[in-house]
């Protein structure tokens, strides 16, 4: 998928309609044909020339039985999120595919406050591929979930400004656009002080507890590093403390940074003295 080059063909009246299927998501598996026309003020007739192109392009998704109406492909919901953050000027150039991972899609791009990333949320989209495959099930799943997943992480980035993380400047849909970060995942990298790096981590950590939030996937690949720090990213998993489960999750992310030091470094360190030092911080 090449989000750029797919934008550029993009035309007014397919804005509109894409604006009018992503406005009514939430009500409809597929949106009916005539909720999209009257929403995006363009005739049936239209409307529905539009859509078959968008469908040709992956955009959207047509369905014809037992009624006329679309919905979004993951393409279609990236695109409409990035046009809704060029329309409110946040965005102002989107650039390169910077990775791909199981549950986003992240850009470089140009924003108000210079270099910057956007990561589109995919969450429960392969799993609902295969969901498709076996019977009609719609995409509503997939775009909710998707949409819910940015919210959260935008949340999350949000409450912990000004700790070791990517600034967050905005969210659209399933898209989140933050601070770029000029640093490698830690599992790619050796670096020369483990212990002093694990220390400052867990510290963190406790900073993020302290301001409520559990990072819920914790990991050498969440963690980026550079010369000049560190930064924790990947936040669509995270919780609030007093949450469902947060002390299990809030050990389970220990456990996965505390086994990471030991596999690789050799340092070892007691859980359960971790877990006390960072409980024990709240409110100082
Ligand atoms: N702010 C950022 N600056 C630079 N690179 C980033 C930034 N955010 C993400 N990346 C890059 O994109 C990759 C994927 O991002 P992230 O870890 O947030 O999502 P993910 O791994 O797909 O999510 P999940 O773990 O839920 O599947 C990261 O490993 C990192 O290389
Ligand atoms: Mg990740």
């Amino acid at each position: 998928m090449d989000l750029p080059s797919l934008y550029s063909k993009i035309g007014k009246n397919s804005w509109k309609i894409l604006g009018a299927i992503f406005r009514n998501l939430w009500n409809y598996k597929y949106v009916p044909l005539n909720v999209i026309s009257d929403s995006a003020k363009i005739n049936e007739e239209k409307t529905r020339r539009i859509l078959k192109a968008l469908g040709d392009e992956g955009i959207v998704l047509n369905k014809f039985t037992e009624y006329e109406g679309a919905t979004l492909t993951f393409a279609g919901l990236s695109l409409y999120s990035l046009h809704l953050l060029a329309e409110s000027g946040q965005v102002k150039a989107i650039g390169k595919k910077m990775g791909e991972g199981k549950e986003s899609l992240v850009y470089n791009c140009i924003s108000k406050q210079g270099e910057a990333v956007i990561k589109f949320h995919k969450l429960g989209y392969q799993s609902f591929k295969k969901v498709v495959e076996k019977r009609d099930y719609g995409n509503l799943n997939f775009l909710v979930l998707s949409i819910r997943s940015a919210k959260r992480e935008f949340s999350a980035l949000r409450r912990l400004r000004g700790l070791a993380v990517p600034e967050a400047y905005a969210w659209e849909g399933n898209a989140v656009l933050m601070q770029l970060i000029d640093a490698k995942e830690l599992f790619k990298v050796r670096v020369d002080n483990p212990e002093e790096l694990l220390d400052s981590i867990l510290e963190e950590v406790a900073k993020f507890y302290r301001r409520g939030v559990v990072h819920g996937d914790l990991s050498p690949f969440n963690v980026l590093v550079n010369e000049s720090g560190f930064w924790i990213i990947d936040f669509p998993q995270s919780l609030e403390v007093g949450e469902d489960n947060w002390k299990e999750i809030l050990l389970r992310d220990l456990e996965n940074l505390l086994k990471y030091f030991s596999r690789t470094y050799r340092i070892e360190r007691d859980m359960n003295s971790a877990i006390e030092k960072i409980i024990s911080d709240r409110g100082n």
